[in-house]
């Protein structure tokens, strides 16, 4: 079973979008083939798909970083030239944060390195330091501002390196895999930051390998497989047993308990904890 889109609209009220986009490398040119996503303001979309599906490329394609070789990146509705004025406004607009924090921090110190997105904007200091402040509080991290970056565990590193994409205030944060790698205590704790980030204004999509945690979080899922994209609504996508096997991923815990005990799930306020769960059952 295939779940192709291939429409080349641009899809409608989005902030950010790719329509029909066909992307790769070298030696690898068709990792995705006429994909279409789009990024609706204040929903949050989880991109899923097992190692090596696309999910990178595709954030790097919404972020600029990588150019499609067919296909267009739009934010809202108008599409993104990849000059380098262009793409320098588009990355004020949407901030991307890889995967491994160490790809991404330069800095010695960690005050230094959030810092360094709003200087090369050329705003006056006190904005500059105002903005930083407030990402290495949103991120729980003003503790560290004057830390060594190499001081750092790992899960400190990644919240360092959102914070400097948070300081540059985009419309949409792009995160790949942002939990990846963290206990459960630094998962809660970065999701607490997006909820405060989105609490902002801000519009946060998420790569994620974690089925759970998507279907805990997110209002949209897109699924990232054989080089296409399926993106709906939460429960649309994470009940589609087909879909989600063709991707590799299983379904998540409330789906396969409900589905056991022949529940339906209801789309519009589906249960996503524990206690949702419980509350149905009882
Ligand atoms: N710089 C590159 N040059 C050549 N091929 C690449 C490059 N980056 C990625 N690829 C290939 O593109 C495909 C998609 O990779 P991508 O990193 O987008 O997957 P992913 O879904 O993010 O995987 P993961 O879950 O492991 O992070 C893979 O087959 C990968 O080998
Ligand atoms: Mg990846």
């Amino acid at each position: 079973m295939t779940h192709r889109i291939e429409s080349h609209e641009p899809v409608p009220y989005a902030v950010l979008s790719a329509s029909g986009i066909h992307a790769g490398y070298p030696g690898h040119p068709d990792v995705l083939d006429c994909v279409s996503v789009g990024v609706t303001r204040g929903r949050r979309l989880a991109l899923l798909g097992a190692n090596g599906s696309g999910k990178t490329t595709l954030l790097r394609c919404l972020s600029g970083a990588h150019r499609p070789t067919r296909g267009e990146i739009l934010v809202d509705g108008v599409a993104v030239r990849h000059r380098a004025k262009d793409l320098n406004a588009h990355r004020q607009r949407v901030q991307l944060v890889l995967q491994d924090p160490d790809d991404q921090l330069f800095s010695a110190q960690v005050r230094e390195d959030v810092s360094f997105g709003p200087m090369n904007l050329g705003l006056p200091e006190p904005e500059v330091r105002a903005r930083v402040e407030q990402a290495l509080e949103l991120l729980g991290i003003t503790a560290l501002a004057d830390r060594g970056i190499h001081q750092l565990s790992y899960g400190q590193r990644k919240r360092v390196a959102i914070a400097g994409a948070v300081a540059m205030r985009p419309d949409v944060l792009l995160l790949d895999e942002p939990t990846a790698g963290l206990d459960p205590r630094g998962i809660g704790a970065m999701m607490a930051a997006l909820d405060a980030l989105e609490a902002q204004g801000t519009t946060v999509v998420m790569s994620t390998h974690d089925v759970d945690l998507a279907w805990s979080w997110a209002d949209e899922v897109a699924v990232v497989a054989d080089r296409f994209v399926r993106q709906d609504v939460l429960v649309k996508v994470m009940t589609d047993e087909g879909l989600m096997r063709s991707a590799h991923l299983a379904l998540p815990w409330p789906v396969q308990l409900l589905r056991r005990l022949g529940r339906e799930i209801d789309v519009t306020f589906p249960p996503r904890t524990a206690a949702d769960v419980a509350a149905l059952l009882r």
